[in-house]
């Protein structure tokens, strides 16, 4: 008989992150962030980092959605759709303007004391990323980024403050939201966003990237360390962008590219969890001539500082093709990345694969068995607000339906330790990748548009109801 439900005490919730909803971008004693130097963008138009906050420019994430002084307003309709967890992370920028002080701003301390004590309020358990894209950009300017390695005294620094200061009110904690992005070394976007990295004239970018990369994972193998120190009850979890990577089709050199190019993704996952680089990745660096440097005491830091469980985020999935249409061989890395004719795909191009968030725990759970978390899903769409107010996303509560029900399947067949499900922009936000207000994921729409105009009056969609209904029944009624 197969296993039936989900778990009773199971975390169903909704993520953010700090610099996407928050704005107060300059409130409260905070410093600039590597969001706050990032303009708008738009599907296929990058978003233009600027030296420092300029003059003519729009900067979507400086007002965001003014969670910042709404989150009391915002967290009571997150109560009423009955989450049980909210995922946020805390602005570095907030603790250390700068990222290099000595002593923390008081001010972005009690900010977060008063959060988590008004989700305490309604019992929402706080699930807490240290760093989703929002690091200092004085750490950019004076250090280079994570590509030096005194960045990870600094990061060990901030975790230690805010695991020190918020250790009765925060359980669940994740290190770097979505560490694997950068593993394209080729995309700007990625590399600042999760290491802070602007790349040199002549700079090779994949070994930067790789040296980074190991620097932040000896700063989570750290900060893992010593939270269990600090509160042995902590559970502190990985962020990984899972996007399998589906092989095009049984030609065996498809099969054998899809096994390299995810080890793009699984290196970070494979260190987070392993405790040690894994020899996939000494052979890549060897044959390439990178220097990577990391020192035996790292090496030890890295096997002590496990992660307890794996928070990752799944939107989509991808194809790759080991040859090129003359059947020459692929490219190294990513190989020949090709649309899946058996897929649609949303505005943006993402396309939607329900079945791949079962592959996605079932591959995770087999290589790793610790416990799982999605820490995000969902659909990024338009919406559209109705003549007498309401809107009708029938569109996102279909995604939605479609990935529980492949979640369940994971959970009730295949028998994966799952802990909880946050899907994305609970509540609307700017995107990420394009700084879109308009690319919506939320089950309360947020008044606001691409050009930053609008009252910021909160609306229920009909996916609210729908949510809460789901979250009622532990995902029984979809
Ligand atoms: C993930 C990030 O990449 O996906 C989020 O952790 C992001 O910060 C989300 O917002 C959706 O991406 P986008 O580009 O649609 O905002």
């Amino acid at each position: 008989m197969a296993k039936k439900g989900l778990p009773e005490n199971f975390l169903w919730g909704g993520a953010v992150s700090a610099h996407q909803l928050e704005g107060g971008w300059d409130k409260g004693g905070k410093g600039i962030s590597i969001a706050d130097v990032m303009t708008a963008g738009r599907h296929g138009v990058p978003r233009k980092i600027t030296d420092g906050v300029q003059e003519g420019y729009y900067y979507p994430n400086h007002e965001a959605i003014d969670f910042y002084s709404r989150y009391k307003e915002d967290i009571k309709l997150f109560a009423e759709m009955g989450f049980k967890c909210f995922r946020t992370s805390i602005a570095w920028t907030r603790i250390f303007p700068n990222g290099d002080e000595d002593r923390p701003n008081e001010e972005g301390l009690k900010f977060y004391d008063d959060l988590f004590d008004e989700l305490l309020k309604y019992n929402i358990e706080p699930v807490i990323t240290l760093s989703h894209f929002e690091m200092p950009y004085h750490l950019v300017k004076h250090y280079g980024g994570f590509r030096n390695r005194k960045l990870i005294d600094f990061f060990v620094k901030y975790a230690e403050t805010v695991m020190k200061r918020y250790k009765d009110k925060v359980k669940y904690w994740m290190t770097f939201n979505e560490i694997n992005n950068q593993a394209d070394a080729d995309n700007d976007f990625c590399v600042f966003t999760n290491s802070g990295i602007l790349f040199k004239e002549g700079e090779n970018r994949e070994e930067t990237m790789f040296q980074a990369a190991v620097h932040e994972l000896i700063a989570s193998a750290k900060v893992v360390k010593l939270g269990h120190e600090i509160n042995p009850d902590f559970q502190i979890g990985c962020m990984l962008a899972f996007v399998p990577l589906y092989p095009y089709s049984c030609d065996p050199d498809d099969v054998m590219k899809s096994v390299e190019a995810m080890r793009k993704r699984w290196f970070f996952g494979d260190v987070h969890v392993r405790g040690e680089i894994p020899a996939y990745a000494k052979a890549y660096w060897e044959n390439k001539g990178y220097r990577i440097e990391y020192t035996p005491e790292d090496e030890a830091i890295l096997k002590e500082g496990t992660v307890d469980y794996i928070g990752f985020s799944y939107y989509t999935s991808a194809v790759v093709a080991g040859k090129n249409e003359d059947g020459s061989p692929a490219e190294e890395g990513y190989g020949r990345l090709v649309p899946n004719p058996h897929l649609k795909a949303n505005d943006w191009g993402w396309q939607i694969d329900p079945v791949g968030i079962r592959y996605a725990l079932n591959v995770l759970y087999e290589r790793y068995q610790k416990p799982l978390f999605i820490v995000e899903n969902g659909l990024g769409a338009r919406d559209k607000v109705e003549e007498d107010g309401s809107i009708q996303d029938d569109y996102r509560i279909a995604y939605l339906r479609e990935h529980i029900k492949e979640m369940k399947k994971a959970v009730e067949l295949d028998g994966v330790d799952l802990i909880g499900y946050t899907p994305w922009g609970c509540i609307d936000l700017v995107s990420a990748g394009t700084g879109e207000m308009e690319k919506r994921y939320g089950f309360i729409y947020v008044d606001k548009d691409n050009e930053g105009k609008g009252t910021l009056e909160r609306r229920k969609k009909k996916s609210f109801y729908w949510y809460k209904r789901v979250i009622e029944t532990n995902g029984e009624e979809l």
